[in-house]
């Protein structure tokens, strides 16, 4: 049970994370309240494409009597381990940058000067935040020295500190598995939600180190394995409405009157890109 100390709800993810559903959490709260009485006694609520554990965060707090699980296929709660360094690392870094306009390319020497503070740094180094620091890039570098051998780096350096977020995922069960061998141990347990935020295909393949292998065949694996209850996200221009709709005329009750929503979220402060969140309960 969640302690009634810990009350701080975290609107985005505590670290950097492409991808997290921020703008989604409205919606999800609201079906999560219209579907799943009260606090959620006797339900489980299994957050399979995890990322950032946002939705399991916020499905903890609105529902704190269910048992909700966290897959944690890319290791984020062991980057919230470590926000004391990443913070010590980036009052470091904006040490270096003072006197770099924002979003500005970095100089020659100021950019020798950044690598060999990273290169010194007497702590844990969190690649993901390091690279959205000082480059423009959606995708996760491979490694540091990926940042190490890029020919220019840009000031993106975060202004603040990043908040403390050992509460973050109080009360949520954290796993690591792949989609395929952890969704088999819940599908049939009537009162457990799938939660499903697979990588897009086509498009988010290349935005997560560890989605390169989730292609066609993966997503024809996961709809094998969906069935109701079930909170699904794809992207708007994605045919998976469709999909839905072929698999219902050929009388496939998993997807009988699904209900969707669609959403705008802005993208790199440049547009808009919409998604869809497809519910069944
Ligand atoms: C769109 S993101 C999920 C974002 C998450 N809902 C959030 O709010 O932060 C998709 C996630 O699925 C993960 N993933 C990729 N392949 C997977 C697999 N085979 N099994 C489980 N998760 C996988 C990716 O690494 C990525 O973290």
């Amino acid at each position: 049970m969640v302690s009634s100390s810990v009350t701080k709800i975290f609107k985005q993810s505590p670290l950097p994370f492409t991808g997290q559903k921020r703008y989604f959490i409205k919606s999800f709260c609201e079906v999560l309240n219209d579907n799943i009485q009260g606090l959620g006694d006797e339900w489980t609520i299994v957050d399979v494409f995890g990322g950032s554990g946002l939705l399991s965060h916020h499905a903890k707090r609105l529902k704190p009597h269910a048992r909700v699980i966290y897959n944690d296929f890319d290791n984020y709660a062991q980057r919230l381990k470590h926000i004391d360094d990443i913070n010590r690392l980036r009052q470091q870094l904006a040490e270096v940058l003072k006197g770099i306009p924002r979003k500005n390319k970095i100089d020659p020497k100021t950019h020798a000067l950044i690598i060999e503070t990273i290169k010194n740094f007497d702590g844990f180094i969190d690649v993901d935040c390091v690279w959205a620091w000082l480059l423009f890039s959606g995708n996760q570098a491979e490694s540091l020295n990926q940042i190490y051998t890029q020919p220019v780096l840009y000031n993106r350096l975060r202004k603040s500190d990043y908040p403390d977020a050992k509460d973050y995922l109080t009360g949520v069960e954290v796993v690591s598995k792949s989609f395929d061998e952890l969704l088999p141990e819940y599908v049939n347990n009537e009162k457990t939600l799938l939660v499903l935020d697979p990588p897009y295909l086509f498009s988010e393949q290349i935005s997560y180190r560890k989605s390169k292998d989730f292609g066609l065949v993966s997503f024809i694996k996961l709809m094998e394995l969906i069935r109701p209850p079930f909170i699904m996200f794809s992207n708007y221009r994605s045919e998976i409405l469709d999909y839905f709709d072929y698999q219902i005329k050929r009388n496939d009750e998993r997807f009988l009157n699904y209900k969707y929503t669609s959403i705008s979220a802005p993208l790199n402060n440049v547009g808009f890109y919409r998604d869809n969140m497809i519910y069944k309960f």
